[in-house]
């Protein structure tokens, strides 16, 4: 006799990331044709020097051993209140932000707060794939709005209205989207929200990618209703932005009556965010401005390039849209699984992106690359690859 597992997360997908690392593990690569690695959302480029010392110093200190508060560090809760105010023209209070080990367990930790066994969460398609895994391991039901790529990946609220039941709790949007780059504009944000308080469920919405916007605009005015603490729950990473992927350390900032839950469940996973990573955000949101406009600009030229090099060369794949971080690329193979598509070029091109299908259904004529990783004057090697692959 053993033990059983629990069915709810035994249905849920292996860990997407560590699959297609697999793909091209122990292989070596020729010097004329690289592994372009595109498919995990990581800065190609590491943290300010001024950081990593700040945080040696910090080692050395006895206060950094300890846990925080589990909300997190009150100067790093304030700077971050503050942040977030600048941005969004507003008032936040530090009371509304609560720390979290990176914004993969904000989302889980507000997902606990709101939903249950037999809930409903709507997820637009695609999906950002741990977005559904937690779901799934929940036994909480997502249900999936459609994708348009006519309307450039944005979902639309009409759509989500009548699909809300007595059941549905939340609704989870990300933009800059997490796998389409699609940057929804603030009006369709509002429709969300307006729908959601309409209907009394909660907006999610994941800004982890908020520094890497187009231009400066504030990218939504949900802050602005005075009850917006009734509605919308923001979820942020320090991780893309101050380069701290390792160091774990996220974000949310709710109303109160749903972080008085979140620090319950917070308390008992990981009783605070690792304290070396919130001296690490803290350091970052005091210091680091500039860092964070520069390669704002990096991003935001990586996009031009990116578009560029797919304009100057026919390769048969069709950009669907991009931002961000990433690129969505229709592939040239009709009918043929994204799976099959994405492991030809790892094992042919040296190319390693993620398959749309790893990202909902309906999403195997897709592919995702994401250009953070690889700097602009790898692209017209990688639409030269891309345009050998379609040939092939
Ligand atoms: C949309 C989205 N949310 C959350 C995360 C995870 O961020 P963190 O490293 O802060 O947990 C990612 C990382 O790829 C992401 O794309």
């Amino acid at each position: 006799m053993t033990y059983r597992i629990n069915g709810s997360i035994g249905r849920v997908v292996a860990p997407p990331i560590a699959e297609a690392r697999e793909w091209v593990r122990g292989r070596r690569f020729p010097e004329d044709m690289p592994l372009i690695d595109l498919a995990q959302a990581v800065p190609g480029y590491p943290p300010p020097a001024e950081l990593t010392r700040r945080l040696a110093e910090l080692v050395d200190d006895p206060e950094t051993h300890r846990y925080t508060d589990i909300e997190g560090l009150p100067p790093l809760r304030m700077a971050l209140a503050r942040h977030m105010s600048d941005v969004y023209r507003t008032d936040i209070a530090a009371d509304r932000v609560c720390i979290t080990a990176g914004c993969n367990q904000a989302f889980c930790l507000a997902v606990m707060a709101l939903a249950g066994y037999g809930d409903e969460v709507l997820l637009p398609l695609p999906y950002y794939f741990n977005h559904q895994m937690w779901l799934q391991s929940l036994g909480i039901a997502p249900i999936y709005l459609p994708f348009d790529a006519e309307r450039g990946g944005t979902p639309d609220a009409a759509a989500a209205n009548s699909r809300v039941t007595e059941r549905t709790r939340a609704i989870v949007l990300v933009s800059p989207n997490n796998p389409t780059g699609a940057v929804y504009p603030p009006s369709a944000l509002k429709a969300f929200y307006d729908l959601a308080k309409a209907r009394g469920i909660a907006l999610i919405v994941d800004e982890t990618y908020k520094d890497f916007l187009p231009t400066e605009d504030r990218a939504h005015a949900l802050f602005d209703d005075p009850n917006w603490g009734e509605t919308f729950v923001q979820l942020y990473s320090f991780s893309k932005v101050y380069c701290l992927t390792g160091y774990r350390v996220g974000s949310i900032v709710a109303g109160r009556r749903l972080l008085d839950q979140v620090a319950k469940a917070m308390d008992c996973v990981a009783i605070c965010a690792p304290r070396i990573g919130q001296e690490a955000a803290l350091y970052g949101l005091c210091h680091l401005q500039e860092f964070r406009a520069k390669n704002a600009m990096l991003m935001r030229e990586r996009v031009a390039g990116l578009k560029d090099a797919l304009r100057q060369r026919n390769t048969g794949y069709e950009l669907v849209s991009i931002g961000a971080y990433f690129a969505y690329l229709r592939h040239p193979f009709d009918g043929e699984p994204a799976h099959a598509v994405a492991r030809r070029l790892a094992d042919a091109q040296n190319i390693l992106c993620l398959p749309g299908s790893m990202f909902g259904p309906q999403q195997e004529p897709f592919l995702r690359f994401a250009f953070a990783n690889a700097a602009a004057d790898r692209f017209p090697d990688l639409v030269d690859r891309l345009a050998a692959s379609a040939r092939a």
